[in-house]
């Protein structure tokens, strides 16, 4: 037998009633807020995520999926979306009509090492602004992500918000670490002592050294922001206010792709061991650095398998409606000539019908309609062909009612 591959996972039954709910309210919410659907491919050249996401970042050099295609191009299948956006938007120079808002949902992969809430195959819903840089961009985003959430009834939910500045801010900021750590360098883990090269911010959020104290003790990157990213920061915060987004500054919020300036954020929830449910932040500096214009932006991405996780997790229960409006219910082969055209009648219609493919007895007829929590059975025997009248039963009140079959799209338009 051949098996899934690890950190994957099928989709069919009640989840697939779910993924299929959760998509069409992140679409709904987007919609909402004039966000447009964006696809891109899931393959890129590798080269757009080294330098989009960063060549030091742990997803370019530890998770990613890079292969050779029969042409001899080094390929990569997506570790996220942010950088084939930006990539589409210089390709197809969407970049000259400003403002840009883009969502979009798939498939990404990272090869991690899979557990609860992380997954090789995981999906993300996202969403990217381009072309402002007042902290109204930022808090739209925020907020369409919080809603997001709360209209799916996951309410308890923090948003964890810093800034890493700009490239000057950053720059400074980075010295002034590595001097904190270096010294004591010999106390951190491998990962930790190769970051204190490359990207020193990245010790704050190291997993592994968490408890160590001279991460607590770590200058504070608020306290280097310039005039301007101080205002800004203070801006994003009285909005979160007013708007009342519960959130709280976390100054360990470094994020794991370099792309990032500015604010950045994650959604939290305070379920264990699922991490964080989405994260973002402002990237002003993505579209240069890929060969376009400098454009402002801002975005962030839900883990949507991890959407799903808590919404398992708080037994929250989602609309879904799965149930068919009519079977229609041919007693013989005689009669299915006669129902055909009944059944494509009501499906072009727009309800849900079915009827039995597998030639079942009239007791595995009535059980089929009752697997599928049918609302109403029509029932089409000799007797109904002849008179053209037609036996329509109403499975909730039981009750029988003959009807015409000219009659019969009226009756269902005023039923169901
Ligand atoms: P990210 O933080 O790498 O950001 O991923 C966003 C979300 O994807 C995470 O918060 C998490 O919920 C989910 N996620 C990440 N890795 C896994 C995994 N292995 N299994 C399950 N879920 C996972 C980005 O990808 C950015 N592109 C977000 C962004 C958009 N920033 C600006 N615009």
């Amino acid at each position: 037998m051949i098996q899934k591959i690890k950190g994957t996972y099928d989709v069919y039954g009640d989840l697939a009633l779910k993924h299929d709910y959760v998509k069409k309210l992140f679409q709904a919410v987007c919609e909402n807020y004039n966000y447009k659907y964006i696809e891109t491919p899931i393959i890129e050249r590798s080269e757009l995520f080294h330098r989009g996401v960063g060549d030091t970042t742990d997803i370019v050099t530890k998770e990613t999926y890079d292969f050779k295609d029969r042409g001899n191009r080094d390929l990569t299948l997506r570790p996220e979306g942010t950088a084939g956006v930006a990539r589409s938007i210089i390709e197809n120079k969407l970049y000259t009509s400003l403002p840009l808002k883009f969502y979009y949902e798939g498939s990404m992969f990272r090869y991690e090492r899979p557990q609860k809430g992380r997954y090789r195959e995981l999906r993300q819903m996202g969403v990217e602004l381009y072309g402002s840089s007042n902290p109204i961009s930022d808090i739209e985003v925020i907020s369409l992500g919080y809603n997001f959430l709360k209209e799916l009834g996951i309410n308890n939910v923090k948003v964890l918000i810093n800034s890493i500045g700009g490239v000057e801010t950053r720059n400074k900021y980075k010295k002034e670490l590595i001097k904190h750590f270096e010294n004591n360098i010999d106390e951190f883990c491998d990962d930790c002592k190769e970051r204190l090269k490359k990207n020193p911010l990245r010790i704050l959020d190291c997993k592994v050294d968490s408890n160590n104290k001279l991460i607590k003790t770590a200058p504070n990157i608020l306290d280097y922001l310039n005039t301007e990213e101080k205002e800004n920061f203070e801006k994003i915060k009285e909005y979160l206010e007013l708007l009342e987004i519960d959130y709280e500054v976390d100054n360990s919020l470094v994020r794991g792709l370099d792309y990032y300036t500015n604010l950045v954020f994650e959604f939290k929830t305070d379920i264990k061991d699922i991490g964080s449910i989405g994260g973002g932040g402002r990237y002003d500096n993505l579209l240069e650095s890929l060969g376009g214009p400098s454009v402002p932006s801002v975005g962030f991405a839900f883990g949507f398998d991890r959407v799903i996780d808590v919404i398992n997790e708080l037994d929250i229960s989602l609309p879904t409606n799965n149930d068919l409006d009519i079977y229609i219910m041919p007693l013989s082969d005689n009669e299915l000539y006669y129902s055909l055209s009944i059944i494509n009648d009501l499906r072009m219609c727009g309800y849900k019908v079915d009827i039995d493919l597998l030639n079942k007895s009239i007791k595995g007829k009535f059980k089929e309609s009752e697997k599928y929590n049918a609302k109403y059975i029509v029932i089409i025997g000799e007797d109904e062909v002849n008179n053209g009248v037609l036996t329509v039963k109403d499975t909730t009140t039981k009750e029988e009612i003959k009807i015409s079959q000219d009659e019969l799209l009226d009756y269902f338009d005023m039923n169901i």
